[in-house]
């Protein structure tokens, strides 16, 4: 599919092609026969036990990759040789002969930076994302007495709003004076691009850093980084995004954006595991930047670090920013995801992920008995929303989560009264998405049958 071409009228055309309506059950059928990336479910194991009891395979629909995506079948295997390898040669397991030190972590920047648009030596696994967010604003957040601000969202993941507190009062500033908050239009939910446009192009020479999500936590909106970066940049900004929510969801070309800075986590859509080691993107134009940075023995160029004179020999670009050697068995998970995302590309993915969460959003809205009982908070448009759908809903959504477990539906619910669920193209059916769909009809067929009370939208 093209992804410029609506989902709703690719979903009609193959509709009409096979004669039958988009909302049977046969046409969701159809559909996963069509995927071209439909086998590589069969690399993941698949959910079986609702805490602690044991479920038919398939019958869990799990929607919850935008929190924790699912053990890639080889991530077992690949540690366990890990292990193997460290318990057999202790020491000796580090390193292949002639090596002078590890590398698997620059080799598996790789695969990496071809989901973020990135060269490889723009590119480290490395550290968690709070970490490397700190560790990246330590060069790119440089606050003078007249450019000091950060610009950051209202609703920004708290880990994101503590890191940029903390960094503003530890250069000297004041979080009240320096932090910029970007907020959707009054009974909005998503920040209008030409708003964000706006705020920078009027306030943009008082800002030191602009730091985005690419893909907002909580409503799913993709924010449009190419637009932002070029804008922010014209006025002096530096620009960072994180990428949590985009990484492996959505094509990313960080590299020909000219974003400063990157970093995201692997443990949703890249299914590394949770807390698994996360990635960091540094654009070449800084590779040999003097600016401040905190350093360890990993910084040090690899051919010279185990000369230990003490004398740095920084390793070039976000290499540099390493500081410790990292951890074996966390580099095999990445491994497992990155040998999964090498059968297939950003491409083949995004499409799928278009034409999945289009069909699930065509099913909510096509589905009378569900759409009165819900408000999708995600943008309408495809090319603004990654694979994530955010549901508003008129009954407490913790009990609407309470009873899609029952009918083991996995998604999560945030709040006020939300529920995020995440078709994840490399494991979700359309099939899945169908039966979530029925599921949900049933669900709020209880809720109105019991006459609960209404929480307002
Ligand atoms: C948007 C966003 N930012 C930051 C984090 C924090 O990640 P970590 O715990 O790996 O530092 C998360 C975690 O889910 C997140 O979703």
């Amino acid at each position: 599919m093209n992804s410029s071409r609506k989902p709703n009228e690719v979903l009609a055309e193959f509709a009409q092609q096979q004669g039958v309506q988009t909302t049977d059950k046969e046409f969701a059928k159809f559909l996963d026969e069509q995927d071209k990336i439909a086998h590589l479910r069969d690399d993941f194991i698949l959910p079986s036990t609702m805490h602690d009891e044991a479920i038919q395979l398939n019958d869990i629909i799990y929607l919850m990759g935008h929190s924790l995506g699912l053990q890639p079948k080889r991530t077992k295997q690949l540690i366990n040789q890990s292990l193997n390898s460290w318990a057999s040669k202790g020491a000796l397991s580090r390193a292949k002969p002639g090596e002078i030190c590890p590398t698997k972590d620059e080799k598996l920047a790789l695969p990496m930076s071809k989901l973020v648009g990135a060269f490889p030596d723009e590119v480290s696994i490395m550290n968690t994302l709070s970490v490397n967010i700190h560790l990246l604003m330590v060069s790119f957040y440089t606050p003078t007495q007249t450019r000091h601000k950060i610009l950051i969202e209202k609703q920004a993941f708290p880990s994101d709003y503590y890191i940029v507190q903390s960094q503003i009062e530890q250069r000297g500033f004041k979080p009240e004076d320096s932090i910029l908050q970007l907020e959707p239009r009054q009974n909005e939910e998503i920040s209008r691009t030409a708003d964000i446009l706006d705020v920078i192009e009027k306030q943009g020479d008082s800002i030191a850093l602009v730091l985005l999500p690419g893909i907002q936590y909580y409503t799913g909106q993709l924010f449009d980084m190419e637009v932002i970066t070029k804008a922010a940049q014209a006025k002096g900004c530096m620009v960072g995004y994180d990428l949590a929510h985009a990484v492996g969801n959505v094509e990313l070309k960080l590299h020909d954006w000219g974003v400063d800075f990157a970093c995201w986590c692997n443990y949703k859509y890249i299914n590394s595991g949770d807390g698994a080691i996360g990635g960091a993107f540094m654009h070449r134009k800084h590779e040999k930047n003097n600016r401040p940075k905190f350093l360890g023995w990993w910084s040090h160029t690899k051919s010279t670090r185990f000369d230990m004179t003490n004398q740095l020999d920084l390793a070039p670009g976000i290499n540099g920013y390493r500081i410790s050697c990292p951890p074996s068995h966390g580099l095999s998970s990445i491994e497992a995801s990155m040998e999964i995302f090498d059968k297939t590309n950003m491409k083949e993915i995004r499409e799928k992920g278009i034409l999945l969460t289009g069909y699930l959003e065509h099913l909510l809205l096509s589905n009378h008995k569900v759409s009165k009982y819900i408000e999708i908070l995600t943008p309408m448009d495809h090319e603004q929303r990654g694979c994530q759908l955010t549901l508003k809903l008129k009954f407490p959504a913790i009990d609407v989560y309470k009873k899609l477990m029952e009918r083991h539906v996995i998604c999560d619910v945030r709040k006020p009264n939300a529920i995020r669920v995440g078709p994840v193209p490399l494991y979700t059916r359309f099939i899945d998405v169908y039966c979530f769909v029925n599921i949900l009809q049933e669900v709020l067929q209880d809720f109105t049958e019991a006459d609960q009370t209404l929480a307002t939208l």
